[in-house]
């Protein structure tokens, strides 16, 4: 039987007829696989310039107060999800109730917390956004040993006195004051006293110079060239943290000749004296510094704008008004004169609270953060590449009007029942197993000075302040405001 042989070198008609397919189709092959696999992967959007990216176009929209828009275009054109380049990296941008859930609940496994770059250098790379895993559990529970209710409301007196001493000294005899720079005092004087254990004086005063000048490149283009915002925040940053690490040794000093650490300490003993099983420290001076870092960014300035924008609502809103002087004053009654508040006292200020968040949905001090993916995420139809920045930002659920109905008016009774709220929608604090540790913390102090605020005075705005976010929002000549003593305040 004949063999059928295929020709080990074929003739020169079939190489030409194998080369035009090879020519042919392949490239067509080719081209179908690696078109389909980009449009299927990343994210549309464009990278843009490298290093600078969009980063400008959105400090710009965050200083012209039109960062809410900037988002929501991004979101019209692209969808839920797109690709850019922010503050030197690779970046997408998700949004809505299922990228909050990722970005809220993947933590740990598929993503990690990742700051911009600016804000690593500026607050140590040891502050508990950069960590996660196990380093994240063990540092976050020992600031949550000290943030957590049970520990908070022996701090409440504490607390109580700070404000109304902040109020004897800055509003008490005034006809008008400044809002917002009356606020970071008296939420820096809060952290320097409950926190650090910060006497006043010239270390607090130099301290809190230093942290306006740091918190100013905490969103910035990471250029290190003298003058730009990220190098004084960098220079900013070292002073504070020589300054800090003063504090630690004195406070070790006490602490030894104490003999352990007692009740009603600040946040930094309580640190120094946690110890495992085996009796060793729990977090090392570095870490100490760094988070105290974090604390203070997170805690002075998220409170401060909080209380400020609380009280331009509540001169916006008579209705509003009326119904939070009423809570208070049933609460200021029932105190004997000059009684501190207590736990229970803030229990009741319900209402309050909801106006509280309402003004966190509205005006979230947190415009957006950012996350790292660990692995090749799946989402919405696309690939977010390993290693790749995720940035979240609050208003895209904050003011979709499938979630929050009328979601520009200020309504504080949408928060009346909170479980009607979606999950991961109200973001103000953050979600999962990141959110704001020091909640109860911002809780107190916003409803002790707010209770003192408008059982002593009443308060309208001299300008129709309009506010940047600078990343905070600001508003821009800082809230100036007319006040008068109310004829049933309590007397201090
Ligand atoms: C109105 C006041 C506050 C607001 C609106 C606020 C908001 C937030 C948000 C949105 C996050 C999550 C960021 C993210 O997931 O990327 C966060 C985290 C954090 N906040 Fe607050 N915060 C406030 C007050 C405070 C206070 C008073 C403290 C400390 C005393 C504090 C300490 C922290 C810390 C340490 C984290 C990082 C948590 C972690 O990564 O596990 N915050 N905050």
């Amino acid at each position: 039987m004949k063999q059928l042989q295929f020709p080990m070198f074929p003739d020169s008609k079939t190489m030409i007829i194998y080369l035009t397919i090879f020519c042919l189709v392949i490239p067509i092959f080719l081209f179908l696989l690696t078109g389909k696999k980009s449009s299927q992967k990343l994210p549309p959007g464009s990278l843009g310039f490298p290093l600078i990216g969009e980063s400008l176009s959105l400090l710009r929209a965050m200083r012209s107060n039109t960062a809410e828009e900037w988002v929501e275009k991004r979101m019209r054109k692209y969808g839920a999800i797109s690709k850019l380049s922010l503050f030197g990296k690779p970046t997408v941008l998700i949004g809505g109730k299922s990228g909050n859930k990722l970005i809220f609940s993947g933590d740990g496994g598929v993503i990690s917390n990742q700051q911009n770059d600016s804000l690593r250098a500026i607050l140590g790379e040891s502050n508990l956004l950069e960590l996660s895993g196990e380093d994240h559990k063990r540092v976050r529970n020992a600031l949550a040993s000290f943030l957590k209710p049970e520990c908070l409301r022996q701090y409440v007196g504490k607390m109580d006195e700070e404000i109304r001493g902040h109020i004897k000294m800055h509003w008490q005899g005034r006809h008008e004051v400044t809002v917002l720079p009356l606020m970071k005092t008296l939420t820096f004087n809060i952290v320097c006293s409950l926190l650090f254990g910060l006497e006043q004086g010239m270390r607090r005063e130099r301290m809190i110079e230093w942290f306006q000048v740091l918190i100013g490149g905490v969103w910035s283009i990471p250029i290190n060239f003298p003058f730009t915002r990220y190098n004084q925040s960098r220079r900013a940053s070292r002073r504070i943290q020589e300054m800090l690490k003063e504090l630690l040794d004195e406070k070790r000093v006490e602490l030894e000749e104490k003999g352990g650490c007692s009740a009603n300490q600040d946040l930094i003993t309580c640190l120094l004296s946690l110890r495992n099983e085996e009796n060793e420290v729990i977090l090392t001076d570095k870490e100490i510094v760094h988070n105290i870092m974090l604390v203070m960014v997170a805690g002075f300035d998220t409170s401060s704008v909080l209380i400020t924008f609380m009280m331009r609502f509540l001169a916006n809103n008579s209705t509003v008004y009326s119904a939070v002087l009423q809570e208070q004053e049933e609460i200021a009654r029932s105190k004997k004169s000059g009684e501190l508040l207590t736990w229970e006292d803030l229990a009741k200020m319900k209402y309050t609270w909801r106006v509280a968040l309402e003004t966190l949905r509205l005006v979230a001090p947190i415009f957006g953060g950012f996350r790292k993916a660990m692995n090749d995420i799946e989402f919405g139809g696309y690939v977010i590449p390993k290693g790749w920045q995720i940035f979240w930002a609050s208003p895209v659920t904050h003011l979709d009007d499938t979630i929050f109905r009328d979601p520009l008016k200020f309504d504080p009774n949408r928060f009346e029942n909170q479980a009607s709220i979606p999950p991961y929608c109200f973001v103000g604090f953050g979600g999962g197993p990141r959110i704001c540790p020091g909640n109860e913390f911002a809780r107190v102090e916003t409803l002790v000075t707010i209770h003192y605020l408008i059982t002593q005075f009443t308060w309208r705005l001299l300008l129709d302040d309009h506010f940047i976010r600078d990343p905070m929002p600001t508003p821009t000549k800082g809230m100036p405001i007319k006040i008068c003593p109310r004829e049933t305040s309590m007397v201090l």
